[in-house]
């Protein structure tokens, strides 16, 4: 039966030969043999080079689609990795996007995964990360694993595989063991305890309590894991006091025009980051160092040494912002250094003079700062 549907089809085939002009004819006709083929138990596409035409063809017409992926798994179609692999890249906490991770590692596309985690522009290596992550396996596991100690990469990629192993066992078993050998940077040591103080597992929970502690709110009480904070509501209100009193926050950000802006505005935040990202940026500031806000280092010839945001830089001079808020302007020939920094003006532990409650509100109010809907016309 299958051969002979074969026959008919590669009849098919010869006859499109003929009428290469005629597109939606051959559309047509590729939607067709697509149909039957879906039908066939067995049939190796692969091994049939017109067959297999028509399919890649066919693939064409239904890009963006769900079809597009049934299509490529149920005929094992490998032609089509790297538009899988930008498929992830765009979307990668998409049903698409990670149906499309899944199958480069069925297809042992280790090699293409990897381009993509090793792409220049963290915010695709990042999105590779987390595709993979969600899918969750050994494969995906192994590939994740020799990026926490790549000092080749930025902190927020290195954090962001963190996050990515964090999501299963293996992969906490992974981080604990890299915690008991003490490999983990200090700039990661938050994300790893982050990722096992919420374990499902209890004997991970209480190993890494002996190595790693979460970082201390007022009083020395320590803090929950950033999966527990996020359950928590907050009073926006009383988060809008803490962020201008005791949090000291609007020393370094402005929101609606208040405060000072060595950090970024932060007047639209609640339309960026999500209530996990929200506790992060502020219990861990290293961990994902906003674009343009990187700190320098300057050093003076005299011994002198500054350290702030970069606010502007010619031939002659650099300009940096300091924690305070203050700029200055600084004539090259009179430095020593300049040198960018992998941690953030933002300090580490603003926390220590919060409770939770006062935490929880902050991430609260900063929740409710969206970006104003455009003004309609009239
Ligand atoms: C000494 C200055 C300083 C203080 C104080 C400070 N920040 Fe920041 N903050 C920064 C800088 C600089 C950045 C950008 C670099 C980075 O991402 O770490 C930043 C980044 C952020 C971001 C991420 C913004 C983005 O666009 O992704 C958030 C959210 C944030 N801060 C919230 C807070 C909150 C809440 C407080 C108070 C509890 C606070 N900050 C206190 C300097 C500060």
């Amino acid at each position: 039966m299958a051969r002979y549907v074969i026959a008919l089809l590669a009849g098919c085939l010869t006859f499109a030969g003929h009428a290469p002009a005629d597109e939606p004819a051959t559309a047509n006709r590729d939607k067709t043999i697509v149909e039957t083929l879906l039908r066939l138990k067995n049939i190796d596409v692969n091994a049939k080079p017109p067959l297999k035409q028509a399919v890649l063809r066919y693939l064409q017409t239904v890009q963006g689609t769900p079809r597009y992926l049934e299509i490529i798994e149920r005929f094992e179609i490998q032609d089509n990795n790297q538009q899988l692999l930008h498929m992830l890249q765009q979307a990668p906490a998409s049903t698409a996007g990670v149906q499309a991770a899944r199958l480069l590692l069925q297809f042992e596309a280790q090699q293409l995964l990897q381009s993509g985690l090793q792409d220049k522009d963290d915010q695709l290596a990042i999105a590779t990360i987390r595709a993979l992550s969600i899918v969750s396996n050994n494969a995906s596991t192994a590939l994740l694993q020799p990026m926490v100690n790549d000092s080749q990469r930025s902190n927020a990629v290195r954090n962001a595989a963190i996050r990515g192993l964090g999501r299963n066992l293996n992969g906490q078993r992974f981080l604990l063991d890299m915690v008991q050998r003490d490999q983990i940077e200090q700039a990661f040591k938050f994300t790893v305890a982050n990722a096992l103080y919420s374990s499902p597992d209890a004997t991970i929970r209480k190993e890494v309590a002996k190595h790693l502690t979460l970082p201390q709110t007022k009083g020395s009480t320590p803090l929950p894991p950033v999966a527990e904070l996020v359950k928590r509501q907050g009073a926006a209100g009383t988060g809008q006091k803490v962020f201008n009193t005791i949090g000291t926050c609007n020393k370094c950000h402005k929101v609606a025009g208040q405060g000072k802006e060595v950090g970024p505005d932060l007047s639209e935040i609640g339309s960026k980051l999500s209530r996990e990202a929200m506790f992060v940026a502020i219990l861990d500031p290293s961990a994902g160092i906003s674009h343009n806000y990187e700190t320098y280092l300057v050093a003076t010839d005299e011994g002198n040494v500054f350290t702030g945001i970069k606010v502007s830089e010619t031939d002659e001079t650099i300009t940096i912002k300091t924690a305070e808020a203050i700029e200055r302007t600084l004539a090259k020939e009179e430095l020593e250094e300049i040198v960018k920094q992998k941690v953030s003006l933002m300090p580490a532990d603003l926390q220590k003079n919060l409770t939770v409650d006062d935490l929880v509100n902050v991430v609260a109010y900063l929740l409710t700062l969206k970006k104003q809907p455009a003004a309609s016309a009239n």
